[in-house]
């Protein structure tokens, strides 16, 4: 069997965390790092055999002869990076969100068209048992309306608490519940946000993003939605999207799925890992060139992304934005 050499871009959490997954796997070699300093790229490349580090993604894609690359920077990095795989015809899993803003990731997506390049998006919740069940069980009901959450509290890095650098938290982190929203409901045609700033701005270092805020979407089917988030309570509370049907609730969460009909509840569990499914979908589609395993191509993560920056913009004018 044919070894897959694969490069990563980004050392922090998310890179890291894919890295040791991706090592683990039969016929996958993580091959090189890229980071914003040679120090930080070697210190990662040191874990990983044979390894090696870069402080450029040019001279990484230069030096060594890469099947896939791992995008894992913050939401403000991206646009040089995919160019370059793009320029080079390399496919590539890259971490949501896809940008900051509408331009940079539209620019991408037409390069990734061109090309035909093979993409995958890491919105993961695509991947999990429960939301497999409920896209079933929704092909025999009518959606009504929705309920989606991301109720947390302010992540740690820097970047995370400016909107130059992240998007803010509804682009950044409750992505993945629009995303949910789409996956299962279908598109969204307009959106109308209200955001706030209660309660962490001068009490944490750095803070400048709205920490509390609430959006309500139309859905081409003519369902409704609402998605609210905040990241101003002290420990995580609820994260998941409850979509009201003909038949009762379906409540999709990190843990899995709950049907609840008449009052009677059927649980299904998330099993499998999500980050092992959706490697799996896209090193086939690296290996065969059969991509129809990937669950969240870029052209269908462009779709989520837009309607996030629509919010943004809808908060900041105070008006709806049709899609
Ligand atoms: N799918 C998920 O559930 C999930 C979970 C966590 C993070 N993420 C996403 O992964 C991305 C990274 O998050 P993280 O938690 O690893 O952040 P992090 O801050 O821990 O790491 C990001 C790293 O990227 C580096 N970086 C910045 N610009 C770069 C560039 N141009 N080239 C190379 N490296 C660069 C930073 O220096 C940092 O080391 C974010 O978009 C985040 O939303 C997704």
């Amino acid at each position: 069997m044919t070894t897959l050499n694969i490069g990563i871009v980004g050392t922090g959490w998310f890179g890291m965390m894919h890295a040791e997954k991706l090592s683990k796997i039969d016929g996958v070699k993580v091959a090189a790092f890229e980071a914003t300093s040679q120090e930080k790229a070697d210190r990662a490349a040191q874990k990983f055999e044979g390894a090696r580090g870069y402080d450029s993604i040019h001279q990484m894609l230069d030096d060594r002869k890469l099947d896939a690359v791992y995008i894992c920077v913050p939401p403000f990095a991206h646009g040089e990076i995919e160019t370059a795989l793009i320029e080079r015809g390399i496919p590539f899993l890259v971490e949501k969100p896809i940008g900051i803003d509408e331009q940079v990731p539209s620019a991408i997506l037409k390069g990734i068209e061109t090309k035909r390049l093979i993409t995958s998006v890491g919105y993961h919740f695509r991947y999990m048992d429960g939301t497999e069940r409920a896209k079933e069980l929704l092909r025999e009901r009518t959606v009504g309306m929705a309920l989606g959450y991301w109720m947390g509290s302010m992540p740690g890095v820097s970047w995370w608490r400016r909107m130059e650098g992240s998007g803010g938290q509804f682009v950044e982190q409750t992505t993945h519940i629009v995303d949910l929203l789409r996956y299962t409901a279908g598109e969204v045609t307009e959106v109308y946000a209200a955001y706030g700033d209660r309660i962490m701005s001068g009490k944490q270092d750095g803070v400048a993003v709205p920490d509390v805020g609430t959006v309500t979407l139309k859905l081409a089917s003519g369902a409704v939605a609402t998605i609210s988030n905040t990241c101003a309570i002290p420990a995580g509370d609820r994260t998941g999207l409850h979509i009201y049907t003909d038949k009762g609730v379906l409540e999709l969460g990190h843990g899995g799925l709950t049907d609840i009909e008449a009052g009677r509840r059927t649980e299904y569990a998330n099993r499998a890992n999500p980050y092992e499914l959706e490697n799996e979908a896209f090193l086939h589609a690296v290996k065969t060139g059969d991509a129809s395993r990937i669950r969240s191509t870029y052209a269908d993560a462009w779709l989520t992304h837009r309607v996030t920056i629509a919010a943004n913009e809808s908060a900041r004018t105070g008006l709806p934005v049709k899609l």
